[in-house]
Order: structure tokens, then C-alpha cells, then sequence
């Protein structure tokens, strides 16, 4: 594991760390594939059940690495399809938090919307400024941010490449909560700790069904969410989580 990036485990979270701050934390091939691992090594560990990802106080990531990227031509870039590898990052199933202090810009920001929400220091600045380089987003940011946020607040930060802030952010939909920059680290480990107690398929189920939103048409949503629902009654923590309301006692969830 490259010292780029930092991992440990608090209880049942993983947590992953952007180590590059002298650079603002930009995303080269080295930490791309350092975070990937991270996340995968996690996402087959039984023991962990959420997953938080942050960086440091004055960036969570402030974009590609554009020294890496500089003397890159059009050929060579492609026959690398640089940056596809984050794709596997998106596969993992286990939720994923990214926990934001500082710059989320360009491929920061684009990573940040990988995972299944944010939550972000009130000092957080989120942007899409690879305008300004002559380029575009290229691991998400077209598409995600759209998704997220509406077209039109979407295209005018592609188009201008202007950084938001985080109760901007919040307002918009780009970010799932603000807290104090102090806080922020430790508010996405206590989420996730809470994530984590909760039944795994179920977990794995509602970010699936969640995500189909963006895909499919509301029938087939509607369906697929039925169906899935339907399925998790063949999970013994949908047994224990009912009985354990009617007990009214703590619900032990133990399928993984
Ligand atoms: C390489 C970077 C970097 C980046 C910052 N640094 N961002 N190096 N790639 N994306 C380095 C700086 O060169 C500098 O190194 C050090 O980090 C501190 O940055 P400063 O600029 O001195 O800090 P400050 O004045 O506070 O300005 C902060 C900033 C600015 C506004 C965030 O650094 C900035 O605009 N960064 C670039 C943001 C950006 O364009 N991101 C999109 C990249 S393209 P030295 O050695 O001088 O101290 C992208 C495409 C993704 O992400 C798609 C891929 C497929």
C-alpha cells in the first residue's frame, strides 16, 4: 500500500485517507490505485460494514494530477483510458461516505459523487474547473453532477468553472449534510458505525435499488424495489429486525 493514502478501521469502518496534502491531495495513478484496493480489501471484509473516505483539512482532493496528466497526447491518454480504473471504486458494494474538508475540485469532486453521499465542513468548496484547463471532467462529473444537482446549476459550474460552497452545496443536492469543519471526520465515522449495525443485504439492497433510480423508469423502479423487498423477507435479519421491534429490544443483525 502506497503511504499516499492512509487506511484504518474504527469498529466496523473502514476508513481511507488521501495522504498527498502538500499537494492538495491530487488524484495520480499511484493514489487512484492505493484507494481502489483500500476500498476492495474493505468491501471483502466481513468485519466492516461502511466505508468512509476523506482527506485532509485543506483538500478532500483538489482534482486529477495535473503534472501527471500535462504531457499526456490524445493517443496515449486513451490506450491508458486514464482515470477508468476509479469504476471499480463505484463497484464496491460496501456504502461508502466521503467525509469533505477543504477543496473537492475536478476529479476530488467527481470522486466524492462516487461515493453513496457526502458530508462536508462548512468551509467545503466543490467545483468542476477543468474548463479553465482546456479539458473537461472525465471520471463523472458531467454525468453525476447533473444527476445530482439539475442541468442547469450542473452546466453553469462546468461552464464557469466556479467553486460552490457547502451550504450551497447542501441547498443544491450535491452534499448530504454540513457540519463543523472540526466535526466532519467524526460525524461520517458515527454515521457509518450506525450504517454499519444495520442488516448487510439489506444495506447492499437499498444502494442497488437506490442507484436504479437514476436508470430505469419509474415502473420499472417501482417493480424492482417491490421485487427486492419481497426477496429480503428470505433474509434471517429481516426475521430478527421485525421480532426485535416487537420485543422492543435491539435488533442483532448477523447475515453478511
Ligand atoms: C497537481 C496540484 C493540484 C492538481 C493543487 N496542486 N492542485 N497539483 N494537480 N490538481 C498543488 C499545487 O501545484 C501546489 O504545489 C500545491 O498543490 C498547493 O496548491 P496552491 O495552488 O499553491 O494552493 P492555493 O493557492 O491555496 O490554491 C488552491 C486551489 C489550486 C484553488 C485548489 O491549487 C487549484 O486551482 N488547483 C487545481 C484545481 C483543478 O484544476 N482541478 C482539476 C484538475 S483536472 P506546489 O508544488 O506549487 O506547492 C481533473 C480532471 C479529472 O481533475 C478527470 C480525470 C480523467
Amino acid at each position: 500500500m502506497s503511504d499516499l493514502v492512509i487506511t484504518r478501521t474504527q469498529g466496523p469502518v473502514g476508513i481511507i485517507q488521501f495522504n498527498r496534502p502538500e499537494q492538495l491531495n491530487a488524484l495520480n495513478a499511484t493514489v487512484a490505485q492505493a484507494v481502489i484496493a483500500a476500498a476492495q480489501a474493505f468491501d471483502s471484509n466481513p468485519s466492516i460494514g461502511c466505508i468512509v473516505l476523506t482527506g485532509s483539512p485543506k483538500a478532500f482532493a483538489a482534482g486529477a494530477d495535473i503534472s501527471e496528466m500535462a504531457g499526456m497526447n490524445a493517443a496515449e491518454i486513451a490506450r491508458l483510458d486514464y482515470f477508468a480504473e476509479w469504476q471499480q471504486f463505484v463497484d464496491v458494494k460496501t456504502p461508502k461516505i466521503a467525509a469533505v474538508n477543504g477543496y473537492a475540485l475536478g476529479g476530488g469532486c467527481e470522486v466524492m459523487m462516487m461515493c453513496d453521499f457526502a458530508i462536508a465542513g462548512e468551509n467545503a468548496k466543490f467545483g468542476q474547473p477543468e474548463i479553465k484547463l482546456g479539458v473537461i471532467a472525465g471520471i463523472g462529473g458531467t454525468q453525476r453532477m447533473t444527476r445530482l444537482i439539475g442541468r442547469s446549476r450542473s452546466m453553469e459550474m462546468h461552464l464557469t468553472g466556479r467553486m460552490m460552497g457547502a451550504q450551497e452545496a447542501l441547498q443544491a443536492g450535491l452534499i448530504a449534510r454540513v457540519v463543523a469543519d472540526d466535526d466532519v471526520v467524526t460525524d461520517a465515522i458515527k454515521t457509518a458505525t450506525t450504517i454499519a449495525g444495520y442488516s448487510r443485504p439489506a444495506l447492499r439492497m437499498v444502494r442497488e435499488t437506490v442507484m436504479r433510480a437514476e436508470e430505469l423508469s419509474l415502473q420499472d423502479g417501482l417493480l424492482h424495489e417491490r421485487r427486492v423487498f419481497h426477496a429480503l423477507f428470505g433474509s434471517e435479519d429481516q426475521t430478527e429486525g421485525m421480532a426485535a421491534f416487537l420485543e422492543k429490544r435491539k435488533p442483532a443483525f448477523t447475515a453478511r
